[in-house]
């Protein structure tokens, strides 16, 4: 987490800091800070607590002039998200910003103070500043002094350093977080990533894991962790195709939803042959579908869900066995994984650290990796034997939605394809399947016709301290989604339930006061969600009801409120009833006057454990 910046640039650096921390702030926005070089060479700072609106007005007030500069966006790891504690830190000498966490900062931290440092924060990144600057004192020389600390420091982590004296020198180094370098005219830029660089150049090159960077204005030299010099292809970013602005929306989120017919429509095409009715992958699989005993999904949070469906689309179309777990048990339980398996990956950024850790894992069993991510130059995706992209383009809001969504889409896809493959589909079936998902983003966009009608829904439920929500099969992952969406941005505690667990225990929780969402459409299984949705109305429960018009014909009660989908197969319904489910999210924290794209403790990539 943590968004990290630096330009070497022609003109006042720190207000183009600012626009790449605007790109950036998805990474946390607990503090912010920008430093650069005065008329003199000596190092300015500004940092501010809170959003990076609160930098923006210090830096109106306090112009920094200088062209050098760099600048941090802060999801707070080691200390409060106070001023103290905000990047950059900085002696007279250097000042550093920092993405990740450096594990051995207290063994480092007490070395220093036994040499007489005194720190003036509570981070971790404050012992890569000492250690550089102790270096410097030494050698006088900032490459010599990075180049000698970079060995010294364990952990994931992104750095960019700033020079005192040195108006045209930036290094970065990486170590588990992404760093990206962007090339202009007789400038040069480290980022995050390349969408945070995309105001300034879309020509960018990454650094590979252990790699370092020394940046003057007219190029970059790498260095691999060796020291030896490498060249990193330069590469031309395609962040810059995508605007990034709220458009008419008052959200990012609620720009997002709405866009999910377009970004869904998008990703079918890249997997469909639309004329013949197919699946066509467009790239090649290094595994047969055939031999296949078994597929290991990994992901955090909504990914995770994504998955959670797809095993229903993996098992009952493609017959393979399907495991899913979250990446942060899946790294740690030493899980026996058969020798060229397939193990499936799901990200959106592409560098969440306990899903790449997952990766790891798996690799190291032999297994044949394939990430469905969104962030085609992550660090996941490029760990993969197989990239299969989302096209979802960027997502700014911190509650996943589109990314979910064309998640679900490619995963139907490659389930479609496995099936094909595997000879487990009936004649015709195939193309029957591919109807139905391009039947999706017209059924989005009824779904998003809804949209008046759930707001008055989510006014009633932002009076509710508690929410329960159940489904079966495809439905019940699709209900931990809606729970959790409706958690991170209302800050309303919600639970999620497959629909017949609820006797074996939550039922006690129902009385009238609980809204209970039940997510139902009209299937093989209907009747059992029916019957448990009785269980819940003879408990007084709440009931709001999310289906289709045979299914609200077919509930035997009157629910306390009704979202009618259209019709569909229920196979792929998921991906379409997403989007009544993000909406109640949305309008309920809206009507509670929260700040939905940016909720409190939250951050859009979560680079550490
Ligand atoms: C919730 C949400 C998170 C992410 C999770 C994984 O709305 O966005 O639960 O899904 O942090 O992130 P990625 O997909 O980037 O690996």
């Amino acid at each position: 987490m943590c968004g990290i910046v630096g330009i070497l640039s022609s003109e006042p650096a720190a207000a183009q800091v600012i626009e790449a921390l605007k790109r950036l702030e998805y990474r946390g926005y607990d503090s912010s800070g920008v430093a650069s070089l005065g008329e003199g060479g000596q190092i300015e700072r500004l940092r501010a607590e809170g959003k990076l609106k609160n930098l923006a007005a210090k830096l109106s007030g306090h112009p920094l002039f200088g062209h050098s500069a760099i600048g941090h966006t802060r999801w707070a790891t080691h200390g409060k998200p106070t001023e103290d504690n905000a990047h950059p830190h900085a002696t007279e000498r250097v000042a550093v910003v920092h993405n990740g966490i450096i594990e051995n900062f207290r063994e480092l931290r007490n070395e220093l103070i036994a040499e007489g440092v005194v720190f003036k924060s509570e981070t971790d990144t404050e012992v890569a500043l000492h250690l550089v600057d102790r270096a410097l004192q030494r050698s006088g020389d900032p490459i010599k002094a990075v180049q000698e600390s970079l060995p010294k420091l364990r952990g994931a982590f992104a750095l960019a350093f700033l020079f005192s004296g040195h108006q045209d020198l930036l290094i970065g180094a990486r170590q588990g977080a992404p760093l990206a370098v962007g090339y202009g005219e007789n400038e040069m830029y480290l980022g995050s990533d390349a969408l945070a660089l995309a105001p300034f150049t879309d020509m960018v090159s990454y650094l590979e894991e252990g790699d370092w960077v020394v940046l003057h204005r007219k190029g970059g030299v790498f260095h691999d962790r060796t020291n030896a010099v490498v060249q990193r292809t330069v590469q031309k970013s395609g962040a810059g195709a995508y605007l990034i602005d709220k458009g008419n929306h008052r959200h990012f989120m609620a720009k997002e939803i709405a866009e999910q017919p377009e970004v869904v429509g998008r990703t079918l095409a890249h997997y469909l042959d639309l004329g013949a009715g197919k699946v066509h992958l467009p790239v090649a699989l290094p595994f047969d579908w055939k031999s296949l005993q078994r597929i290991t999904i990994t992901a955090c949070g909504t990914a995770s869900y994504a998955g959670q469906i797809a095993k229903y689309w993996f098992e009952a179309l493609a017959r393979i066995p399907v495991e899913v777990d979250v990446a942060s048990e899946f790294r740690y339980r030493e899980a026996p994984l058969e020798k060229n398996g397939l193990a499936i990956f799901i990200s959106q950024s592409g560098e969440t650290a306990d899903t790449l850790a997952g990766l790891r894992y798996a690799k190291s069993q032999g297994q044949h990796i394939l990430s469905v991510v969104n962030v085609t130059t992550s660090s996941i995706a490029r760990e993969s034997d197989v990239v299969i992209p989302t096209l979802a383009g960027p997502e700014i809001g911190v509650a996943s939605t589109k990314a979910f969504t064309c998640q679900l889409t490619a995963l139907a896809c490659l389930a479609i394809a496995a099936a094909s493959a595997r000879g487990t589909l009936k004649a015709g079936e195939e193309e029957a399947l591919v109807n139905d998902l391009i039947a999706t983003p017209g059924l989005m966009v009824e779904a998003l016709k809804l949209e008046s009608h759930i707001e008055h829904v989510a006014h009633d439920m932002a009076k509710a301290t508690d929410v329960l929500y159940l489904g079966r099969g495809t439905s019940y992952p699709l209900a931990l989604e809606g729970a959790l969406k409706l958690k991170e941005i209302s800050y309303i505690h919600a639970e999620a339930y497959a629909a017949g667990e609820l006797k074996h225990g939550p039922i006690a929780l129902i009385d009238e006061t609980l809204p209970v969402i039940v997510i139902a459409p009209h299937d093989a299984i209907y009747e059992k969600t029916v019957s448990n949705m009785q269980e819940v109305a003879a408990r007084g429960g709440r009931i709001v009801l999310i289906s289709d018009h045979q299914g609200m014909q077919g509930a035997g009660l009157e629910p306390a409120a009704k979202i009618e989908m259209p019709d569909m197969n229920p196979r792929f319904a998921a991906i379409a009833y997403s989007v009544p489910i993000q909406l109640l999210a949305y309008h309920t924290a809206v009507a509670l006057g929260k700040d939905v794209d940016q909720p409190r403790n939250l951050a859009k990539s979560v680079t550490v454990e």
